[in-house]
């Protein structure tokens, strides 16, 4: 399937306990997604701290998630990253911190990987963002990738907030240049 037919073919939901069933059959190759969607996601939407978003393909009504996307509101200190402290000192940004949308937790099922869907996914996440910043300032979508996820992101327009060895890599995406 080309990338942009699965983007076009793709469907989301908030997540609600009525898809719990659905959820028990996710399969990824981090556990601690799996386990996320499964056990934490519902209680951490209830609470306010991040809301999940399924993806289905439109037109199968029952059939289990493609992927999820877990979305939180952040913030990015602009000093973190020079060459953006400066693009945006220099156009007259005088804050420490700039509003985020926060990528909190993104997997796509094992099985259906590779086949456009995670980019549909961040398509998905990018246009949140851009819908909030209508109404609240948000600038960024950011994302604490996991290392063998980075390539994915870069392919997404995401670039490395801060350079760190650590497993996992802080990246941002500019929504101003979208
Ligand atoms: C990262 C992930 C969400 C990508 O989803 P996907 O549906 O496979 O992504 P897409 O099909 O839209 O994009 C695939 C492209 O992204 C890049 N990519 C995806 N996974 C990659 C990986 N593990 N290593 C390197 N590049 C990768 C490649 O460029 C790939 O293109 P190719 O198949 O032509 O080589 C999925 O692999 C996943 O769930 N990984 C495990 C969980 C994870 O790391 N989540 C991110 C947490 S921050």
């Amino acid at each position: 399937m080309s990338m942009e037919l699965a983007q076009a073919s793709l469907r989301f939901e908030k997540l609600t306990p009525a898809h719990q069933e659905r959820c028990a059959r996710f399969e990824n190759q981090e556990d601690e997604l799996v386990k996320f969607l499964r056990e934490d996601a519902w209680h951490q939407q209830c609470l306010k701290i991040s809301t999940t978003y399924l993806v289905f393909r439109d037109g199968e009504e029952t059939g289990i998630p493609l992927g999820y996307v877990a979305l939180l509101n952040d913030s990015i200190r602009i000093e973190e990253n020079s060459t953006l402290g400066e693009r945006m000192r220099g156009k007259g940004v005088r804050y420490h911190y700039l509003p985020a949308l926060k990528v909190g937790r993104f997997a796509v099922d094992s099985r259906f990987q590779r086949q456009g869907i995670g980019g549909g996914m961040l398509d998905f996440a990018v246009q949140t963002a851009q819908d909030i910043s209508n109404d609240v300032g948000c600038r960024f979508l950011v994302v604490d990738s996991k290392r063998p996820a980075e390539a994915f992101y870069a392919r997404n327009g995401f670039k490395p907030l801060i350079h760190a060895k650590s497993e996992t890599i802080k990246m941002y995406l500019d929504l101003a240049e979208k």
